[in-house]
């Protein structure tokens, strides 16, 4: 049902947008009417996000969103118009307009939510009586942080039959209630008892803020490890996500799947505030659609045992008919993201993130997108490229799903393609043999892992080219800011053949989108191009950042040429100018 356009009026003319944004954002400056504050889009240190208090809009000059207090919502919050409609109506007490839910059934629903976040105060309150002293003593042996507990509002359950029963009680809630939230249950013959006792309780928030329902832990050893609410009017297991509610504002570009609660709360607290996990059931159509709503990207970081690959596999499938990009993180060594973690520490996870793959896909198409292959050429080139990009997974699983994508792709036997990418192995091997004579390496060593990071020659000239690359994927048109700047100047020749291409193919009237630049890479190249997007460019500024790249690629081509004297001197000139240090 639509929202009557009077309904509309008055909200947003409750909402002031000024009111609604502070919440998120520091309108720390001021310039003329407008108010500016950092992004909360996107990356940035100096702001350009705007606030036009008379014209009641926002717009953001480095990442181009913008709108009014509705789309703000529906951006921050992520959530879809109806539903930013009616977190602001919530805000301002407005009541939303009837819709085809019968009354009654929202009233009772909402009864339940309101029982369930009265729950979850009582058990955070807990944890600082004595009645939660086994479960912070527990908290405290997980390593979960005191900011952990309070971002996800973790909380006890006493170790008693009606602790939550006895406290809803008197707060007004009947037994039908509790038990319909599946707080409580039924004793044989009369009165209710605690559904969770001498628990770690996790709350599960949906994506509008609601407390849904409840995974409560056992405090050590014991069966059943995890009990969860059951399916509730509030509350289906299948459809909701746990952490979603926090994953969701992330900037990370992606959200990382996990099997366990705990796990996600490690995450978190390492950073990784994207993380989520299907709550206790295996990952369901609906849950990957949920996702692909609010990512391109998902990383799978399953367990590493048999039963965590195989769920990966599944996951995989599901999570690729949403249309979102799929990655495998591999771990050796831990059983799961939150054991790897306490060992390695966030780095050592964070490397991982950035190889994780089944960039293979991708890798594939950008192959196949080079050949034609309804021509014998075409699909004779297409599969030597395509088996030695086989070749290089380590992961025999993976070669053999990818091999019969190959397969599928090319029309051509898994067989055919088995054989060829032994051969393509074996070629590969001889070459690293011979990279490590070169190298002088003794057999036993191990080359430096095929790193995706690009080693350059003069990593200071390399970091502002690269700087001039991903400024130019942004905005093509800052390509007549580069008039000084031809591919001869760069110090990598990788990234000044980027260059080039961005300036051929702008000269040509086309596009130079990174997915047709990455399209006319080789794929290691392309995976390195790739890698270069993904590391965050501010687009604020970018004129002044792109002449400073420029400079600095000038000066550091002089430091080479002339060695530091000239340096020196134009350094002295450049403070006299005004804009030096
Ligand atoms: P795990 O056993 O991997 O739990 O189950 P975990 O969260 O990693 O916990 P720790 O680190 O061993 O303490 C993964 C998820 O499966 C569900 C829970 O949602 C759990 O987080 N599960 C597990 C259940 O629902 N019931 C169970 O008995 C066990
Ligand atoms: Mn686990």
């Amino acid at each position: 049902m639509a929202i009557p356009e009077r309904f509309l009026d008055e909200l947003i003319s409750r909402n002031d947008i000024v009111d609604v944004i502070s919440e998120y954002v520091a309108l720390t400056k001021r310039s003329g009417s407008n108010l500016f504050g950092l992004c909360p889009f996107h990356s940035e240190k100096t702001p350009s996000f705007s606030v036009a208090p008379d014209k009641q809009i926002y717009h953001c000059f480095g990442c181009g969103k913008g709108g009014g207090v509705i789309n703000f919502i529906m951006d921050i919050e992520n959530l879809p118009f109806r539903d930013a409609v009616a977190f602001l109506a919530r805000r301002v007490g407005m009541e939303m307009p009837e819709d085809d839910v019968p009354s009654q059934v929202r009233s009772y629903r909402a009864r339940l939510l309101e029982l369930n976040r009265d729950a979850a105060r009582y058990f955070y309150e807990n944890l600082s009586k004595p009645e939660g002293a086994a479960a912070v003593d527990y908290i405290n042996k997980r390593g979960i942080s005191a900011a952990m507990v309070k971002k996800f509002g973790l909380g006890a359950a006493p170790d008693v039959w009606n602790g939550l029963t006895g406290a809803m009680l008197d707060k007004g809630y009947s037994a039908g209630e509790l038990v319909d939230a599946g707080l409580a249950r039924r004793r044989k013959g009369s009165g209710i008892y605690d559904t969770f006792r001498n628990r770690l309780i996790f709350p599960v928030i949906d994506v509008r803020g609601s407390v849904i329902g409840f995974s409560g832990r056992i405090l050590g050893d014991g069966e059943p490890k995890y009990l969860n609410s059951p399916d509730t009017p509030v509350f289906i297991k299948s459809k909701n996500l746990f952490a979603l509610n926090l994953a969701k504002k992330s900037k990370r570009g992606m959200l990382i799947l996990v099997e366990g609660n705990v796990d996600v709360v490690s995450l978190h607290q390492a950073g990784f505030d994207c993380a989520v996990a299907s709550l206790g059931t295996s990952l369901t159509a609906e849950q990957a659609r949920l996702m692909s709503r609010y990512t391109q990207n998902v990383v799978i970081s399953y367990d590493s045992d048999s039963a965590g690959v195989k769920a990966a596999q599944r996951a995989i499938g599901l999570l690729e008919k949403t249309g979102v990009n799929v990655r495998v993180l591999r771990m050796e060594g831990a059983k799961d993201p939150d054991e790897f973690i306490k060992k390695n520490g966030p780095d050592a996870f964070s490397i991982l993130l950035d190889r994780s793959e089944n960039h293979i896909e991708y890798k594939l198409l950008v192959v196949k997108s080079k050949y034609d292959l309804d021509t014998d050429d075409g699909k004779i080139g297409f599969l030597k490229e395509a088996t030695e990009l086989l070749a290089s997974i380590p992961n025999a699983v993976e070669r053999e799903i990818y091999g019969r994508r190959v397969a599928e792709l090319s029309g051509v036997s898994v067989e055919a393609i088995k054989s060829e990418t032994a051969k393509a192995g074996r070629r590969i091997s001889i070459a690293r043999k011979k990279e490590r004579e070169r190298q002088n390496l003794r057999p036993d060593m191990t080359l430096q892992p095929a790193s995706r990071e690009l080693r350059y020659d003069n990593p200071a000239s390399a970091a502002a080219e690269e700087g001039v690359v991903r400024l130019l994927m942004i905005d093509n048109s800052l390509l007549s800011e580069t008039a000084g700047l031809a591919p001869e100047d760069f110090t990598s020749p990788f990234l000044g053949k980027i260059f080039e291409m961005v300036r051929e193919r702008t000269a040509a009237g086309e596009d130079a989108t990174a997915s047709s630049i990455a399209a006319q890479l080789t794929s290691d190249e392309a995976s390195q191009f790739t890698a270069l997007m993904q590391r965050p460019a501010s687009a604020s500024n970018a004129i002044q950042a792109l002449r400073d790249y420029i400079d600095k690629i000038k000066t550091e081509q002089l430091k080479s040429k002339a060695g530091d004297n000239l340096l020196a001197v134009r350094e002295r000139l450049r403070e006299k100018k005004g804009f030096g240090g």
